[in-house]
């Protein structure tokens, strides 16, 4: 009955997991998917959601079904983070709120609406996470790649970003990263988001934030930035969150899409269709991971406990960039190229978040695999959560290796 099915080609992020796993090699590294690992290379849980969880277990309160749009006290503490206490939008009821099964969730949910209400057009950044075009594309929008990398500088391509908007027409999608852009860790600066926003807004443009690496790059405020300005700009725009990796709630699919309208009357409709799509889909949210972060989120000490975390996790990070660029410089300054031949190491100190965009080529990424069981993604993504102080000398000459 299938024969004409044909095979999976696989994904780039999660198959490569499955090949780290099925890897016998006892010195393997995982440095491919996002996911961060303590300095023992172990997925931590946090104390805080540990915490909410016990408390969750304490109280007992069933298994009910959830609302189509999810847990109310989830939804409102989500939107109380992204745009900080106080905010007009809290209550100024133009924003509809689902929550959803992680980002992947909210970007499914929000590229659904754009096809069946929107422009049915969704421009990415050049390059992008893969599931966006995958994700975009199954859901039958028109996708088109706008400038963003430059891999000369290692920068942005701020200049011609900005021209390709001014070639949009109005109503298309544009899907920003709101922080910690993945793959490259390059992010554009307030005046830059400013200018953006400007442009989008003069040309009628939609934007689609997509934020799961909130708190990763300059803390919880300065990585909101893009938010804020777009809800102080009035724009109607989306955005979808992911506790996966702020949290380390990764399987519990925690996330949310915000749909910022024009006002309550068109978010209460834009609301009742995202209801729909929920109800056809998957008919109500998980409710677990969503207690645990609305918990994390409401009770004033778990949350100073839950951002202390984050800030130490951003800190091992931060520490493992640091020693992943001295191991390269003493072994070029021990084989005498000094800096590996003219090749820039800056970027692993500059870029933002879990990743290094490091300018391997697949071929290379193939080499580190094959020969050293180091997993990076054939894009020459790599994460820099995986390394910790046992691993990362070994890294560094394997890259020293296959850069030679
Ligand atoms: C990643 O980019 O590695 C993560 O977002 C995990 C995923 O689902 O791809």
């Amino acid at each position: 009955m299938f024969e004409h099915v044909p095979a999976f080609a696989g994904d780039p992020i999660l198959s490569l997991m499955e090949t780290y796993k099925a890897d016998p090699r006892p010195e393997k590294v995982n440095l491919g998917i996002g996911i961060y690992s303590d300095d023992d290379g172990r997925l931590p849980v946090l104390d805080s959601v540990l915490a909410a969880q016990q408390q969750a277990i304490a109280q007992q309160k069933g298994k009910p079904y959830l609302p189509m749009e999810g847990d109310a006290q989830y939804r409102a503490e989500v939107l109380r983070l992204v745009l900080g206490d106080g905010h007009a939008d809290l209550t100024s009821g133009r924003v509809a709120t689902v929550q959803t099964l992680g980002s992947s969730g909210g970007l499914k949910l929000g590229g659904e609406f754009i096809r069946r209400w929107g422009s049915g057009r969704i421009d990415v950044s050049d390059p992008t996470w893969e599931n966006h075009v995958s994700l975009f594309g199954d859901v039958g929008l028109a996708i088109a790649a706008y400038p963003y990398y430059d891999a000369a500088t290692q920068g942005l391509r701020f200049d011609n970003l900005l021209a390709h908007m001014n070639t949009l027409p109005s109503g298309a999608a544009v899907l920003l990263h709101a922080c910690c852009h993945n793959p490259t860790g390059v992010d554009l600066t307030p005046a830059q988001w400013d200018a953006l926003i400007a442009t989008m807004q003069a040309r009628g443009l939609l934007p689609f934030l997509d934020m799961a690496y909130l708190g990763f790059g300059d803390g919880l405020d300065a990585d909101a930035y893009a938010v804020r300005a777009l809800a102080a700009s009035g724009m109607t725009f989306f955005l979808s969150l992911s506790f996966s990796k702020n949290m380390s709630v990764y399987g519990e699919r925690c996330g949310a899409l915000m749909v910022f309208c024009a006002n309550p009357e068109e978010a209460g409709r834009v609301l009742g269709q995202l209801k729909f799509l929920v109800r056809t889909q998957y008919s109500s949210p998980p409710l677990h991971g969503g207690q645990l972060v609305a918990q994390v989120l409401s009770d004033p000490a778990l949350r100073a406990q839950w951002v202390g975390e984050l800030q130490a996790m951003c800190e091992r990070m931060q520490a493992m960039r640091l020693a992943l660029a001295r191991e390269l410089q003493a072994i070029w300054t021990e084989d005498g190229t000094q800096n590996g031949g003219g090749r820039s190491i800056d970027f692993l100190l500059q870029q933002k978040g879990m990743f290094s965009y490091t300018g391997l080529s697949a071929g290379q990424a193939d080499r580190l695999r094959e020969e050293f069981g180091i997993y990076v993604l054939r894009s020459g993504r790599l994460c820099v959560a995986g390394l910790t102080t046992r691993n990362v000398a070994y890294v560094a000459r394997a890259l020293a290796t296959v850069w030679a």
